[in-house]
């Protein structure tokens, strides 16, 4: 039994954490997903009234049967109500749906028995954007942010039998909001990820950090933080197959630290090795899988287990495969990822949002390094200190949830935005919250070409915050032609590593012409095949991210007949159907593994 010895970095106090289960799959409950009924509700009569009050019940947030006449009996979900299937957004399951953005209702019933001294939490994997969530009529509590977990304690407000979830999701953009209004990805609305009843001992693990104290190979540090009557008591982490066991007691918040030699086998993308932890405190026991290595940075190099690594990567969003719409199933994960792998990649962009954990969890598993990102995207609203709370709670909600996967190295904390002081102000807040709750792994964030001629200086005062810089480049598509790219040279005054973390051209899939002309596959291919032959001219560069794995629906690709509302900028189509590039590229990275 080694001796928990205080380790020196702190754990998160209370007020720095969210409230979040850590490892809620493992967690006993029952899931809530299956169909709910909706109600669209575009001009929000279901909450306010003709005069934009609060509707004093809840409104439709009720979830009662319609009252009698007079009292506002046109109000409430009959049996006659439809159904949407959740998770999932709304836009891809009924045509009528597809461009709808604004206030949808979701209501169902469950029967659940608490077992008693036990508590109870409604979880909820995402809901975009904003979400109302009521129990039997009472309104739990709201959320902001669309790509994040959350959850409100039902303990005590379940009943015996019959009980009434409803929650109101509203999807609209606004300016103040992270993202603000323009993206570059479709806004898939709804309850997006799965939906659970967790149940949990009076007093439970609510939330533990166990991963390779940084600089080490051989040393675990972390804590453990209980939540409930008994937080002040006894833990014990265990990692049976290293024979490493040991006891902390925790503080007066339920905190307890601790740290411990162990022999493990280090997580890599070639020996995806996930060692079971389990943390037991009381009557609690709760078990998750995890990868041990390190990260770190030396000069221009990225150092895995000590290391230098050159990240092949592909950027990915939460779109599925085949059905469209956002990703929330293991299934949707393993096509992705497999393909990510067909393509010889050794890490994954999860842009520009934190993905369904089925992602982050898969990548654990088939060993892919993670770049996992706040949707801190574009035109931010800089000085609006709201928007930054936002942006420090999304990361906050991100961390927090997958701060004990192996697979994910890099935090980035923004993408493209705009020079200027109150931007790299509001996001060196950010990189210096990210050091704050996980000092493990590296930040980043994508910025901007600075280029003059053939000349791209990555000379970002935001890089001064980072420990990689993320440069997103289309010499050859946005910038010149493909001709250009052979002319271009980088530098940059900072001695840290590169990651190109965009970089690609746009065709749909069989699409042909000549290398030069746009919109067909062989250009997309030339692009590919000149970009590689550059990247072999930039000395400090120690990753590269094509954008993007496969063609996504966006609202702002108009061309009929090429784009309808999708950006094709993938390496496989929708329908998962191979381009040119994506073979260009992948001969690059066989190249680069030595393969
Ligand atoms: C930008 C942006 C992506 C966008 C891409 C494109 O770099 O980061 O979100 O989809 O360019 O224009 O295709």
């Amino acid at each position: 039994m080694l001796a928990a010895l205080l380790a020196a970095s702190a754990g998160p106090a209370r007020s720095q954490q969210v409230e979040l289960i850590q490892n809620v799959s493992a967690r006993a409950g029952q899931s809530l997903n299956g169909p709910w009924q909706f109600l669209i509700d575009p001009y929000d009569a279901g909450y306010v009234d003709f005069h934009l009050n609060p509707l004093k019940d809840g409104g439709l947030g009720a979830g009662r049967e319609p009252g009698g006449i007079g009292d506002k009996f046109e109000l409430g979900f009959l049996p006659a109500a439809p159904t949407l299937q959740v998770p999932g957004d709304w836009n891809t399951q009924l045509p009528e749906l597809l461009w709808y953005e604004g206030i949808l209702w979701y209501r169902r019933e469950f029967t659940y028995s608490a077992q008693p001294g036990h508590r109870q939490f409604l979880w909820f994997g995402a809901a975009n954007y904003r979400a109302i969530v009521f129990l039997n009529g009472e309104k739990l509590g709201e959320h902001e942010g669309g790509f994040t977990p959350f959850q409100f304690e039902a303990t005590g407000k379940l009943k015996p039998g019959r009980n009434v979830v409803v929650v109101r999701v509203d999807d609209s953009r606004h300016p103040d909001a992270i993202p603000p209004t323009m993206t570059d990805w479709f806004n898939y609305g709804g309850l997006t990820r799965d939906v659970r009843l967790v149940d949990v001992p009076e007093t439970f693990v609510e939330d533990y950090f166990v991963q390779l104290e940084k600089g080490s190979q051989r040393r675990v540090s972390g804590w453990v933080r209980l939540n409930g009557p008994r937080a002040r008591g006894k833990v014990t982490v265990r990692i049976p197959e290293a024979g490493a066991t040991v006891e902390a007691e925790t503080d007066a918040n339920g905190l307890a630290h601790f740290s411990f030699d162990a022999t493990l086998s280090l997580w890599s993308p070639d020996n995806p090795k996930l060692y079971e932890v389990v943390v037991e405190a009381g009557t609690d026991r709760v078990a998750d899988r995890i990868g041990f290595r390190t990260i770190s940075v030396s000069g221009s190099k990225i150092l895995l287990n000590g290391k230098p690594l050159f990240l092949r990567g592909v950027a990915i969003h939460g779109e599925a495969p085949f059905r469209s719409g956002r990703v929330y199933s293991e299934a949707d994960a393993r096509t992705l990822l497999d393909w990510a792998k067909d393509l010889g990649c050794n890490y994954v962009r999860l842009a520009h949002y934190p993905h369904d954990e089925v992602m982050t969890r898969l990548a654990d598993r088939m060993g892919l390094l993670v770049w996992s990102e706040v949707p801190v995207y574009w035109a931010v609203q800089w000085e609006n200190q709201a928007a930054y709370a936002k942006a420090e709670r999304m990361l906050t909600e991100m961390i927090t949830r997958d701060k004990n996967r192996g697979s994910i190295a890099l935090w980035s904390v923004a993408n493209e935005t705009p020079l200027g002081d109150a931007r790299t102000k509001f996001l060196a807040g950010l990189a210096a919250k990210v050091r704050e709750l996980d000092s493990t792994r590296l930040v980043t964030a994508a910025t901007l070409p600075h280029t003059s001629g053939n000349t791209t200086t990555i000379d970002d005062p935001l890089g001064q915050y980072l420990d990689v810089l993320g440069l997103n480049e289309y010499i050859g598509w946005y910038d010149g032609g493909p001709d250009k790219i052979d002319a271009m040279s980088y530098a940059t005054p900072y001695d840290k590593p590169l990651i190109m973390s965009e970089f690609g051209a746009e065709t749909p899939f069989a699409s042909h012409g000549d290398e030069n002309t746009p919109w067909t596959e062989e250009y997309q291919a030339n692009v590919y095949r000149r970009q590689v032959a550059m990247f072999n001219r930039v000395p400090f560069l120690s990753g590269t991210s094509a954008w993007i794995l496969m063609d996504f629906r966006c609202p702002r690709r108009f061309l009929s007949g090429i784009q309808d509302y999708y950006n094709r900028k993938g390496l496989l189509s929708d329908r998962g159907q191979k381009k040119q590039a994506f073979y260009v590229l992948r001969d690059y990275y066989l190249e680069k593994a030595g393969k």
